[in-house]
């Protein structure tokens, strides 16, 4: 006998009383209301809930990719969470123009009773930060410090442990550091990407000799442009010189994990690799989009205080814009497109694995 349930309420399901009580103005504390703060608070706080919810979906995905080994049906979820978290980020994005209906003299009406508080202080945007990867050696040294007096001894705890666990960039790396079909008896990926890439900058490098169009100069120049893009391709080809890009931290992503990354993004039209390759994606749709937000509010934050420092203590609107770049995560992921070649100068796959990497389905 299932239990009886007694009716649901609206108001009561959604705490509705508890959640429209947490709004206080500080402006009415200490003279005439603002106007303008109580869209100040509701903004602030319409985050920290959509905050929740993308932390929400990022602990799921975590927990599918720590398990040993991921299967096809995970794939398919942990892709539909950050597509949900990618679809939040824009709203995000987006929410900062209904802030923007403050002037900033309306903001002046109550900015200076906020001090010391700051978005900096936000707990959960740099646990965000920290599940997807981000790591303390990249943040800025205000950031670093940032509030930890005003954080309370869970926070600052729920924060180091964010540090410690493995991010979203490291399982991912784990995954593809494991991924199958890049050696097989058949077919070695990075050997024959290697002789694809070779012969491919031969002929570049044929066409531009023997182009009866171009003057020496014309054509000393543009060899010199290949000789570039030979040198980033032997940065990828060869592990010591990827190791050495790690060691100065130009690169991240393991060499073993580059590959597979490169052999899922060069393959993806095979029915298996489909998935995985969406994932990859739209991993680097998430960290677009934080950046994207950076670089929004960044200019958000310039037309409304110019440039005075932040309340938190930073050099304000110059901080923020060093972060869209300096706090990417996945920029390995970004970086595979420098090592694509065109479908038609790509290795053919012996049949057996273009079978493996097929889908099969008996006859009735
Ligand atoms: C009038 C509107 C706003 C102004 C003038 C403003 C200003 C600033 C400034 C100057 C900083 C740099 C730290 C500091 O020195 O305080 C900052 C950081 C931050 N703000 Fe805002 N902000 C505004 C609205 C928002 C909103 C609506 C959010 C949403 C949660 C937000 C979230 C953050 C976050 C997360 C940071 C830390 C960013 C980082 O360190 O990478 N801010 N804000």
């Amino acid at each position: 006998m299932t239990k009886p349930r007694p009716p649901v309420e609206y108001a009561e399901y959604l705490k509705l009383d508890r959640l429209l009580s947490c709004q206080s103005p500080k402006s009415a504390e200490y003279g005439p209301p603002a106007h303008d703060e109580l869209l100040f608070v509701i903004v602030h706080q319409a985050y920290e809930l959509w905050f929740k919810q993308i932390l929400h979906e990022l602990d799921s995905v975590l927990a599918l990719f720590r398990a040993d080994s991921v299967d096809e049906r995970s794939i398919g979820v942990a892709l539909a969470r950050l597509a949900r978290v990618t679809e939040i980020q824009k709203l995000l994005v987006d929410q900062l123009r209904v802030l923007e209906t403050m002037t900033p003299l309306d903001f002046l009406d109550f900015r200076d009773l906020l001090l010391p508080a700051s978005g900096f202080q936000s707990l959960q945007f740099r646990l965000i930060e920290n599940k997807l990867g981000l790591r303390p050696e990249q943040r800025a040294p205000i950031e670093k410090s940032m509030g930890g007096a005003a954080l309370t001894a869970e926070a600052r705890e729920a924060l180091r442990a964010s540090e410690r666990e493995p991010s979203l960039f490291a399982v991912v790396e784990r995954w593809l550091e494991r991924t199958p079909f890049l050696e097989t008896p058949g077919f070695q990926f990075w050997a024959s990407y290697a002789r694809a890439v070779d012969a491919m900058l031969a002929r570049d490098r044929e066409a531009i000799a023997s182009n009866s169009t171009l003057g020496d100069a014309d054509k000393r120049l543009q060899l010199a442009e290949l000789d570039r893009t030979a040198a980033s391709f032997s940065a990828v080809l060869d592990e010591g010189a990827h190791a050495r890009l790690v060691a100065a931290g130009q690169r991240r992503l393991s060499w073993r994990a580059t590959q597979a990354a490169l052999f899922i993004h060069l393959y993806r039209d095979q029915p298996i690799l489909h998935l995985p390759f969406r994932f990859l994606t739209t991993l680097v749709d998430v960290d677009e989009l934080l950046a994207t937000w950076r670089y929004r509010h960044a200019l958000m934050v310039h037309r409304m205080i110019g440039t005075k420092i932040g309340t938190g203590g930073s050099s304000g609107h110059h901080y923020l814009l060093g972060t869209v770049e300096r706090n990417k995560v996945f920029k390995d992921l970004y970086d595979l497109s420098t090592f694509l070649i065109s479908r038609s100068s790509l290795p053919a796959l012996p049949p057996e694995m273009e079978r493996r990497l097929g889908f099969h389905y008996p006859r009735d």
